[in-house]
């Protein structure tokens, strides 16, 4: 057998992993045979030479092997998820998991942290007090079983090479790679137990793949993968060239989603709903959506759904409430057209609200984050406010406010807007 150094080698030569070689370099990292400076080579290797698709598909087989399966073999609904690329404000997941759940299906959802910067989805949960997505599997079985829903992250029992990989890609910034990127969310949903996949691969200056055809080719390969493990994939590409919605941050994601699911959601959010919540739901065999979508929003039960969701995890729902202490507004120095043109800079705003080193061991302020009231391309004044960031913690407030103005320009010409559904 060679060693986890000669593997490195070859890789970096670009030659094949066999498949016995993939999972001696996972386990041996995820069993901490292997440090983090060594793993860390062999991803950049990967981020430098990729891995062809049956490497992927052994990947994407160790990071499921290195824990349990879940399965929902006794469900009288069809069982499905929905899982996106990652960008900024992109709550879909929060209130899309709790709509399939009131139109009938079971929604068993693995999610991941923040990575690079984007928002993670068990971030924002977290920011509920109480909540606890760290559940051992037969509770969390048992929650999607009661509620159709419930939303954990990679735990020692799930995916637990994932949570490992995942974190040192975070800090390595080795993200942006097909093959990471396939096992990574393929390994999670796969684990989940699920018949069907709706995958938003998100596209534009605040995602991993800015490139339209690039993230048509993520979602194809991602769909392949599925195939390859008997699962049905749909995807679609969806706009991130600017944040999602009105908030972007921590609880304050939650908040819109929960007023999204009550009949009070804007109009991007809705958009983006509609469309996945059709793939989803004709996955399941369930025509009509636009109806089926509006009539369990209308009556509240898809509402009801989150919240239960939120109790079952020992969520403390009284606690939900926009509170932040320290709250600045964005201006504009000129007059003319916005021009939101690095979303990812936006991202990093809200992690720069928390203090970095509270970032990267996964302390995040949970009243961090902004509000925009306008949206790119929009003409605004000199001194207009666009929007507020806020916070628990005034001495990030400066940075963050920076970093964010940083984010966007003023121009004299209206520029072109952004298409929100690529297919
Ligand atoms: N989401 C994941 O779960 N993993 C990735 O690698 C990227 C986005």
């Amino acid at each position: 057998m060679k060693t986890f150094s000669e593997l490195i080698k070859e890789k970096k030569i670009n030659k094949s992993h066999s498949k016995e070689e993939i999972d001696y370099i996972v386990n041996s990292y995820t069993l901490g045979e292997t440090q983090d400076d060594m793993m860390a080579k062999w991803l950049k290797a990967i981020c430098e030479n990729s891995m062809n698709f049956d490497e992927t598909v052994n990947y994407t087989n160790s990071i499921i092997n290195s824990g349990k399966r879940v399965l929902f073999d006794d469900c009288d609904g069809y069982v499905i998820d929905k899982h996106s690329t990652g960008g900024v404000g992109d709550k879909i997941s929060l209130i899309l998991g709790p709509i399939l759940a009131a139109c009938g299906c079971y929604v068993p959802m693995i999610v991941g942290r923040y990575l690079g910067h984007t928002g993670g989805t068990l971030d924002k949960l977290e920011s509920i007090d109480g909540y606890n997505g760290h559940l051992e599997l037969d509770r969390f079985q048992h929650i999607v079983k009661d509620v159709g829903i419930s939303i954990i992250g990679q735990t020692k029992d799930i995916c637990p090479a994932d949570k490992k990989i995942y974190n040192l890609r975070d800090k390595t910034s080795t993200i942006k790679s097909f093959p990471l990127i396939c096992g990574s969310i393929m390994g999670k949903k796969i684990s989940e137990g699920i018949e069907g996949l709706v995958l938003d691969v998100k596209t534009g200056n605040g995602a991993f793949m800015d490139d339209v055809n690039e993230a048509k080719a993520l979602g194809q390969h991602l769909s392949d993968i599925g195939l390859k493990f008997g699962l049905d994939v749909k995807y679609a590409v969806t706009d991130m060239s600017q944040p999602l919605g009105d908030y972007s941050g921590q609880l304050c994601e939650v908040i819109e989603s929960m007023e999204t699911l009550k009949g009070n959601g804007p109009n991007d959010i809705l958009d983006v709903i509609y469309y996945l919540g059709e793939i989803s739901l004709s996955m399941a065999g369930i025509d009509n959506s636009k109806d089926k979508i509006n009539h369990v929003i209308d009556n509240g039960s898809a509402y009801e759904v989150l919240c239960k969701m939120i109790s079952a995890h020992g969520g403390d729902l009284s606690k939900i409430k926009y509170e932040p202490k320290y709250i600045k507004e964005i201006k504009v120095a000129k007059s003319g057209y916005l021009n939101f043109n690095q979303t990812k800079e936006m991202g990093n705003s809200i992690l720069a609200l928390s203090g970095h080193q509270n970032v990267i061991n996964n302390i995040h302020d949970s009243q961090s984050g902004f509000r925009l009231f306008k949206k790119h391309g929009s003409f605004v004044e000199e001194n207009d406010v666009i929007g507020e960031m806020f916070c628990m913690n005034q001495s990030y407030l400066n940075d963050a406010i920076e970093i964010f103005k940083d984010s966007f320009d003023v121009v004299n010409q209206k520029p072109n807007l952004y298409k929100l559904i690529y297919n």
